[in-house]
């Protein structure tokens, strides 16, 4: 009846911006991510028939605010007859700031409740649950270099490449650690209503998605960073674009991009990518780790940097 899971968050290269179905949480557009490995959310569930209502603390604290997603999902994991559960969560980077927790929790959350309420689904029914939660927390199921295919009715899911089959590292940069001002469901909805660049970056989704599946095969760093920046790019001018407009940067975002700029024309093998928060994340080579932390941290408006390598997807802990 308790089980605890692991997942981590990932990054996506490719990104997921706009809803085909919002009953649904069906995403319009396919992506392509990264899975990290030493970001971590531990999420331990413990269904009771003592309970009667669900409870979340989050690192030790109660948290009301995610607790209807929280229930909704474990709906959805065993049906709405079920026991009401006890769900604690561990999560080692900033919640809520545009760094994929929610991709993390929702991915070890599904693992852990399906395996607490005794059921086997296999890993793209459990992406796939995660995945009608937070739309991103699919991914994190699986390991390396990720693939969503976001088809009429449903997602599929592959890991195209191994976290070790092509050693790439991600150095965060934290510029603002407090919570998004707008959540990425409702700033998707708003950029689809009112952005008029938002049918362009659907329509030209799938060509930057090959470019970066072969990018990836080929082991292409260049020609992987220049779809990517271009990609990131594109989304965040669907969201400045929409009204009222979608902002997420801050003059540190700003700042650490010109860095990066700077290290690619000296020759370093780095490039950016920004997510629905002021944070960004640089994707390099391993021999450029210290080059790229040691720039970004000398950064004006940058609290701290995190390293992380590639990693696995979501995982079992224990299980009693
Ligand atoms: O999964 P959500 O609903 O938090 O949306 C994630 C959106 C982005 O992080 C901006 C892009 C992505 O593909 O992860």
């Amino acid at each position: 009846m308790r089980a605890e899971a692991q997942a981590q968050p990932n990054i996506a290269l490719i990104k997921y911006w706009g809803k085909r179905d919002i009953e649904q949480n069906l995403p319009a557009v396919s992506s392509l991510s990264v899975t990290l490995d030493s970001l971590w959310t531990k999420m331990a569930v413990e269904f009771s028939a003592d309970l009667a209502a669900d409870e979340l603390v989050v690192n030790d604290e109660q948290s009301a605010d995610m607790l209807p997603r929280i229930s909704a999902c474990l709906d959805r994991v065993t049906g709405e007859g079920r026991m009401r559960a006890s769900v604690t969560s561990e999560c080692n980077f900033p919640i809520a700031a545009g760094l994929a927790s929610s991709a993390s929790a929702f991915a070890a959350l599904v693992v852990a409740a399906s395996k607490a309420a005794g059921f086997q689904h296999d890993t793209l029914s459990l992406a796939r649950l995660a995945g009608a939660a937070s739309g991103s927390a699919a991914r994190s199921l699986y390991g390396g270099f990720v693939e969503l295919a976001a088809d009429d009715n449903d997602i599929d899911l592959i890991s195209i490449a191994d976290a070790d089959s092509w050693p790439l590292h991600v150095v965060v940069a934290v510029t603002q650690a407090g919570r998004k001002p707008v959540g990425s469901s409702e700033a998707m909805m708003r950029s689809a209503s009112s952005s008029p660049f938002y049918s362009s970056w659907v329509e030209q989704q799938a060509s930057d998605l090959a470019t970066a599946r072969d990018a990836v095969m080929e082991k292409d760093f260049s020609k992987l960073a220049a779809v990517s920046e271009h990609n990131c790019l594109k989304m965040h001018s669907v969201m400045w674009a929409s009204r009222p407009p979608i902002v997420y940067w801050n003059s540190a975002t700003l700042s650490c991009m010109e860095t990066i700029r700077a290290l690619q024309k000296a020759g370093r093998a780095v490039f950016f990518t920004i997510d629905a928060g002021p944070q960004l994340k640089a994707v390099c080579l391993p021999d450029e780790v210290d080059t790229v932390s040691s720039a970004l941290d000398a950064c004006k408006g940058v609290e701290r940097t995190m390293v992380s390598g590639l990693g696995a997807g979501a995982r079992l802990l224990e299980s009693r």
